[in-house]
């Protein structure tokens, strides 16, 4: 295990008003060896916001915590933002993070993923020249190793082949941090994480999508034939990791994440409907029976699976939440807050989701 460990002092979270930054936030704020500031820069679009940090708010807002309302694909704002709040530390989440709206409006996936993200570096580079007590952590996803088959997993050495509009884009950006890192020495560290889940789920991945279609007995859309497989990791497993990789991962390295928790989708919907049931006190097979295959995603990605083997030996890390209590927690949580729900509910993207799914 590696020994260094860096002080993290002014943090720039990007995209903190999403689900995983969000998570990140409140999870940084709560360790104990964390004594700086948070810096939350999101331009709220649809998956944005502020409630998810509401707590956090309340406890940190003005002191160790500022949300600043910013757009990545604004340079001139970036740079301005790294300059006022003496910026040392970034965690990029900011992105345009679904497969589904990805197909059907790919452009807005290069503008922030790409263009954002070489915003962010050259606001860096220009910051931290000659800096080695800085760093960039970009946070990235398993999607931008392409589709496993029946067998094998992604590790760090594994080639790139993104098979859609977002994992093309976030392999871009992965490439884009390295060759900053590499031309001009920018400090980074990369993570490549597999599917998450827990609360502040924006309700348009499967299973937030799969909980709230339950609690209003909507139909259950499986795409295809309901074989597709991810690896699923409970949420704070992936800010911890991420931590990790800031505090002792060796600069310019990439580190791959996962659960090492391999699902098929529908056995996973199958397992949603019981719980949901257990908790509701309501019948599974009434649930179950609101599964409805659902025209396949084009270009859908098969399999992911991750071999963390690298990530857990030089960091220590290890997944501390069971799926079965994670999953279990996740629908306590979303049965639990019905004002974020119906705010949600409520909002612009069930427009958005009824003007471009006629599967839905
Ligand atoms: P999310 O969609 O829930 O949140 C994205 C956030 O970024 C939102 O708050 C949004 O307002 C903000 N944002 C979008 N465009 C912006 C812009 N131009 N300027 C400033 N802010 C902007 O996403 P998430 O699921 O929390 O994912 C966060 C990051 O983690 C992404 O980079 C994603 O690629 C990566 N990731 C996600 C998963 C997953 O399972 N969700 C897995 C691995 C990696
Ligand atoms: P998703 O949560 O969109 O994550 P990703 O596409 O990044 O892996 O989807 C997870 C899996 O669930 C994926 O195989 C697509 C499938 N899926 C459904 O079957 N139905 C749905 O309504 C959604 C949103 C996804």
């Amino acid at each position: 295990m590696t020994e260094q460990s860096r002080t993290l002092s002014n943090v720039l979270v990007t995209g903190g008003a999403g689900f995983i930054g969000s998570n990140f936030i409140r999870f940084l704020l709560s360790d104990e060896g964390f004594n700086g500031k948070v810096f939350n820069l999101d331009s709220l679009t649809y998956a944005g916001n502020l409630e998810n940090l509401r707590d956090v708010h309340d406890e940190h807002g003005g002191t160790r915590y500022h949300f600043i309302e910013a757009d990545i694909r604004d340079f001139e704002r970036v740079d301005e933002i790294f300059a006022k709040y003496e910026i040392d530390t970034v965690v990029h989440f900011a992105a345009e993070s679904h497969v589904d709206r990805s197909i059907v409006g790919p452009r807005a996936f290069i503008e922030t993923n790409i263009i954002g993200t070489v915003n962010l570096l050259e606001a860096a580079r220009a910051r931290w020249a000659g800096r080695d007590d800085v760093l960039f952590h970009h946070v990235s996803t398993d999607e931008v190793f392409g589709s496993l088959g029946e067998t094998g997993q992604f590790n760090e050495s594994t080639p790139y082949d993104p098979k859609s509009p977002y994992s093309a884009s976030k392999a871009s950006s992965d490439h884009l941090v390295r060759a900053w890192g590499h031309t001009y020495g920018l400090p980074f560290t990369i993570s490549n994480c597999s599917n998450n889940y827990g609360p502040y789920q924006f309700p348009e991945k499967m299973i937030p999508v799969m909980i709230m279609n339950m609690v209003d007995r909507k139909p259950l859309p499986v795409y295809g034939d309901g074989s597709n497989v991810r690896d699923w990791l409970y949420v704070d497993d992936h800010s911890s990791a991420i931590l990790r990789i800031m505090r002792s991962g060796r600069s310019s390295e990439t580190y791959v994440v996962g659960g090492e928790n391999e699902w098929q989708n529908l056995k996973l919907v199958g397992s949603l409907c019981t719980i949901v049931a257990e908790e509701t006190k309501g019948d599974a097979d009434e649930l179950l029976d609101l599964i409805t295959f659902v025209t396949d995603r084009p270009g859908h990605d098969l399999r992911y699976a991750i071999d963390c083997t690298k990530t857990k030996s030089e960091l220590g890390w290890t997944q501390r939440h069971t799926f079965a209590e994670g999953l279990r927690h996740t629908v306590r949580w979303y049965l639990d807050n019905p004002t974020w729900v119906n705010h949600i509910r409520s909002g612009e993207y069930r427009k958005w989701m009824e003007r471009n799914y006629d599967r839905r």
